[in-house]
């Protein structure tokens, strides 16, 4: 798997390896064309590509190839299908109240040892939204037009003072947004964190094959190359060094969140301490689905084992059955936010490979063509592989699945207009406001369902709507107004 950096590092001629034996590897696996323009290249050009085709296993392109892309792999189905029992929002029995308070304990507990990092995903292509640039940089809150990645800085600020203890933040970037990502940071002074505390890392990236298997030049000297998804992730901590670091400092558990929602709670320690109190090496968030057929993710147990079934391959009926109230009977939507064990992901990374499997996509990817020239297709015409990193959760001893709620957790900025976009973003964000100060004793104007007025509440002024409660506050908010709290 390539990582950025690596170009300089894997240098064929300082490894001294044999260029002959590069191309026989190639060539012994029916790819002898990515040499096509050798002749033609420059020495640097020449160590691009070396480091590029010496950073993957043959047998392991050869093995991928065969599986997933001149074959479509069969999408195996468990034979049985059931709803996941997944922990409430609030505790329903004598037990299980005990347990929340338990795990609220314990949660607190695992910040004031210190044993919890942030971990961020931040690659990808957000090719939806359509923003130029690393998505983090873009500005998402009501009032301030905070960027993504301030958001979550200022959250994790705000735990850190609760707890008394530094967060550490571990964001993974790609290839294409690394550097951009950086110097973002840099510019804002890393948003009041201290540096030395937030570690970035690059994703892997994967080859862009043709249907028939062929590995896409694009250029003369590269391949096409694209990021490997974020079940990657758990492979780039171990190979950026990032698993090692937080042996270092003694970080038992990950809250992983993904860049694009800003209402997420990167830190919640009720979350935290059900994950740790029952043994589980992964847990998840699940809200209930918004219709039957939405777009997301199932938690359900297959034969037996937690997992994620997709909702293009879960079927209509499946997706349409009603319990006798009339819910939904499988309701439980994935949101992809998690807690993973750093000893799960260590476990993981054992062996030869991360042993996630690979989701196909027919994509269109611009190519060189045998004559030199770059063709760019107006229809799929590539095979992008990507792991997806619910794909653990059937590996994970105890796995476990909690409950929130979308309007406190979940509103992503996918897109950029209609659902999941930037206005709807922000309308959640207000609404979220309007019922934290509510609950908090404010009066709040609506307009039916709408709050009247706009409001910004930095996570630095209160992250929780239980932190709000002690805060001073307003008796009320007048009509048509805006305020920012911070
Ligand atoms: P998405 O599935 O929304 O993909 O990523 P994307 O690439 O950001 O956007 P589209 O699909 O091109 O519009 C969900 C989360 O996973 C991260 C993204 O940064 C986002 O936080 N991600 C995705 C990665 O870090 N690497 C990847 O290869 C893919």
């Amino acid at each position: 798997m390539l990582y950025g950096g690596q170009t300089a590092r894997f240098l064929l001629w300082e490894h001294r390896m044999d260029l002959a034996a590069l191309r026989r590897n190639y060539e012994s696996i029916g790819q002898s064309h990515v040499f096509r323009f050798w002749d033609q290249l420059s020495p640097p050009s020449q160590q691009k590509l070396a480091a590029q085709l010496e950073a993957y296993d043959p047998a392991f392109l050869k093995q991928v190839i065969n599986e997933y892309v001149v074959n479509k792999p069969r999408i195996a189905l468990p034979a049985k299908i059931e709803p996941v029992d997944a922990y409430p929002r609030t505790p329903q029995t004598p037990e299980q109240k005990k347990l929340y308070a338990d795990a609220e304990q314990r949660g607190l507990q695992l910040l004031d040892q210190g044993k919890v990092a942030a971990f961020l995903v931040a690659g990808g292509q957000g090719t939806r939204l359509g923003y130029d640039g690393p998505k983090g940089e873009f500005p998402v809150t009501p009032i301030r037009n905070k960027p993504l990645f301030q958001v979550f800085a200022e959250q994790l600020i705000a735990w850190s003072r609760i707890s008394g203890r530094t967060i550490p933040w571990y964001i993974m970037t790609s290839d294409a947004n690394d550097l951009r990502t950086r110097t973002f940071f840099g510019q804002h002074d890393f948003f009041g964190l201290n540096p030395a505390d937030v570690f970035f890392f690059q994703q892997g990236m994967m080859p862009a094959f043709s249907m028939d298997g062929k590995l896409l030049l694009g250029e003369k000297d590269s391949l096409a190359l694209s990021p490997d998804g974020h079940g990657g992730s758990l492979r780039a901590l171990f190979k950026s060094g990032a698993l090692a670091d937080m042996r270092k400092r003694g970080i038992e558990h990950l809250s992983y969140f993904q860049v694009d929602n800003p209402i997420v709670h990167c830190i919640d320690p009720l979350f935290l301490g059900l994950h740790d109190l029952t043994g589980s090496e992964m847990s998840s968030k699940t809200i209930s689905k918004a219709h039957a057929l939405e777009k997301v993710g199932n938690f359900c147990v297959g034969d037996g084992v937690l997992q994620v079934i997709e909702y293009s391959d879960l079927s209509d009926d499946l997706a349409r059955q009603t319990n006798p109230d009339g819910s939904l009977r499988f309701n439980a939507g994935s949101i992809a936010i998690h807690a993973l064990r750093v000893s799960f992901i260590e476990r993981l990374n054992e062996g030869s490979s991360l042993k996630l499997p690979w989701h196909r996509a027919e994509k269109k990817v611009p190519y060189m063509d045998e004559a030199g020239n770059t063709v760019r297709p107006d229809k799929p015409n590539a095979v992008k592989l990507e792991q997806f990193v619910f794909d653990a959760i059937p590996l994970a001893r105890n796995a476990i699945v909690y409950t929130t709620d979308r309007a406190e957790e979940f509103s992503p900025v996918k897109n950029a207009e209609g659902a999941d976009s930037p206005p709807t973003c922000r309308r959640d964000q207000i609404r979220r406001a309007a019922r934290w100060l509510s609950e908090a004793g404010v009066e709040v104007p609506w307009t039916g369902d709408e709050p009247d007025c706009t409001l910004e509440i930095s996570p630095l002024f209160a992250p929780t709507a239980f932190e709000l409660k002690r805060k001073q506050l307003p008796a009320r908010i007048a009509a048509g107004s805006t305020a920012c709290f911070e």
